[in-house]
């Protein structure tokens, strides 16, 4: 069990009438708290929670439209989405009860102050290294728009300009990634066919590989769902078409691809996660047609190339500058 999980479950008597759990774990806290349902932006967790509870858990950037009495916001990460979310649920909730459960760790102190646009917080608990908070909604806010809060930011390529949008929460927001920028130097010669951007964020890569390979059919997959969406902004705003999969891992791409790009992901929550990419390491071959390319770029640090060359073939370093490495590797 998730300690936040623990905590919420030491004070389950709060709890009365239909509660949203927002961001929850894919634990077994539906499973104890009969009354509640789900709420998940991550692709991964919303897949595991509907395998346990059918029907129980809603996946999306915006709270499910069925009423609920009270809200549990597992806090996320970003501050930028803790706000949105906050606000997109004190909405839902005039004169009732919004709780925010996290880790110390991960901020849980600081993002409380936050609780206190909408009334008075107040610590309920706190144990598991995890902080439980409350705050009766005395000032409903109106609720937000998502796409406004998208940030805007304009690339100057070498064949034109390219819109990027990015909302709360999603990877780099509001910035081209130092790792993103080199790779986007090194998108030439790919093999033609079906593309994918794996783990695509704000859609930046997957963008730029269908404006300069108009022909090719080109997927972009991202296990969370703000991304998922930036992405479809981003492809609307230069008008290119692309299909965009909510996906958790490789596991989820198409296969018989011609080429798979990526920034992958090493980075989740406040704990570092390799997974999705080793994952992607040792899985990709099983997803790319023979003769199709794997191109990504990661920290030099990260002992990649050994797991490229034993699941996929040699690995070549197209170019390595500040502390960032372009490998690339084809499928036999
Ligand atoms: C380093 S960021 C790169 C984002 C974007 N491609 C860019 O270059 O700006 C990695 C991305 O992988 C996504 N990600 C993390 N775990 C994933 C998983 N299991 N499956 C798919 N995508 C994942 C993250 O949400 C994040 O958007």
């Amino acid at each position: 069990m998730d300690p936040r999980s623990e905590v919420l479950l030491r004070q389950a008597e709060l709890f009365q009438g239909d509660l949203l759990l927002a961001g929850l774990p894919a634990d077994d806290l539906l499973g104890q708290l009969p009354q509640a349902s789900g709420w998940s932006w991550h692709a991964g967790e919303q897949q595991a929670l509907q395998t346990r509870f059918a029907g129980r858990s809603q996946f999306g950037t915006r709270p499910p439209e069925h009423a609920f009495a009270s809200a549990v916001l597992f806090l996320p990460k970003s501050r930028e989405l803790a706000d949105y979310l906050l606000q997109a649920l004190a909405a839902r909730l005039p004169g009732r009860e919004l709780y925010l459960v996290g880790e110390k760790r991960g901020g849980i102190e600081r993002a409380a102050k936050q609780l206190a646009a909408y009334g008075q917080p107040r610590k309920l608990d706190s144990a598991r290294h995890c902080q439980l908070w409350q705050v009766t909604v005395d000032n409903a806010p109106a609720a937000p728009d998502l796409h406004a809060q998208a940030r805007r930011y304009e690339l100057q390529l070498s064949d034109g300009l390219l819109q990027v949008l990015s909302l709360p929460g999603v990877f780099s927001h509001g910035r081209l990634d130092r790792g993103t920028a080199l790779l986007l130097e090194r998108l030439d010669g790919l093999p033609s066919g079906h593309l994918l951007d794996f783990g695509c964020g704000a859609g930046v890569l997957g963008a730029v590989l269908k404006r300069r390979y108009p022909q090719s059919r080109v997927s972009l997959l991202d296990v969370d769902a703000f991304a998922v969406e930036s992405s479809r902004l981003t492809l609307a705003a230069n008008d290119l078409e692309a299909e965009v999969i909510a996906g958790d891992g490789i596991d989820a791409a198409p296969s018989q691809l011609a080429a798979i790009l990526s920034n992958p992901p090493f980075h989740s929550g406040v704990h570092t996660d390799y997974q999705a990419s080793e994952q992607l390491l040792r899985q990709a071959a099983q997803h790319l047609q023979p003769g199709g390319e794997l191109r990504l770029v990661a920290n030099s640090f990260l002992k990649y190339p050994p797991l490229i060359e034993r699941h996929l073939g040699p690995c070549q370093t197209l170019s390595e500058d500040e502390g960032f490495r372009i490998y690339r590797a084809i499928c036999s």
